[in-house]
């Protein structure tokens, strides 16, 4: 058994055919270890959000194999790979994280497995939230970021994913989040994609996507 909370073995992933055919992914190696934060660079169009699909299997490769946990996800039926999902995986978009009609305790008790309100709270406490009655479009951007974190860590996942987390948020911002990610996302293997190569700082490995192939800094 290894601690590594996610591996991708030689995943390809190709959409539409002949002259419509994009060779998204070509052949991705990568291994997540538990409690540790990486970071894929790439520009748009390259293939992050495809990787990041495929990790949070809501997208199936089109050859290889995605391992969480050491389970080989290939095989598994829908409803093992949504238990999966629940359980290892937290996941935390550019935006438009949030359900606008729910309030923020509400947002992030969404996937919670139980009813441990407290959970929730003292989680929202921990990100700098203590006002959870409020609606999304009640607060800032950088308040939506730290709704939608707590809510992909509320289940304590195993593997965080975050594709293109700080996108709508000013450096300082997108500081803030990252040391946060560190500081209490930092049980889990995190795994972020960007195209702001300043996040590199913060994390302890760096990989770099170009025209779907993933080489490490
Ligand atoms: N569902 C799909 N059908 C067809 N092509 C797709 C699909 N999803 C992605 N692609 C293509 O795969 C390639 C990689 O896209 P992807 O969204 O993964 O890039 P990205 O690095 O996340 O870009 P961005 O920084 O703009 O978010 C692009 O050429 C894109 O057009
Ligand atoms: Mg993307």
């Amino acid at each position: 058994m290894t601690d590594n909370v996610l591996e991708f073995h030689n995943i390809f992933k190709t959409f539409g055919v002949s002259k419509t055919r994009i060779d998204s992914l070509k052949n991705i190696n990568l291994i997540i270890e538990s409690k540790s934060l990486n970071l894929i660079l790439g520009s748009s169009g390259t293939g992050k959000s495809t990787l990041l699909n495929i990790a949070s299997l809501i997208d199936t490769p089109t050859n290889g194999e995605v391992l969480i946990k050491n389970i080989n996800t290939n095989k598994l039926s829908d409803s093992e790979k949504s238990r999966i999902r629940r359980d290892e995986i937290g996941v935390i978009y550019q935006r438009d994280n949030l359900f606008p009609y729910l309030n923020i305790l509400e947002n992030v008790m969404v996937p919670l497995v139980g009813d441990d309100k407290l959970k929730a709270v003292k989680l929202l406490k921990i990100v700098g939230l203590e006002d959870v009655s409020k609606f999304p479009n009640e607060i800032s951007i950088m308040d939506q970021q730290r709704v939608a974190f707590s809510r992909a860590l509320i289940n304590n996942p195993s593997l965080l994913l975050a594709d293109e987390p700080t996108g709508e948020l000013n450096s300082e911002d997108a500081e803030e989040l990252l040391n946060l990610i560190r500081d209490v996302g930092g049980k889990c293997g995190v795994l972020i994609a960007s195209n702001n190569s300043d996040l590199s700082e913060y994390c302890d490995n760096t990989f770099y996507l170009k025209d779907g192939t993933l080489t490490r800094k």
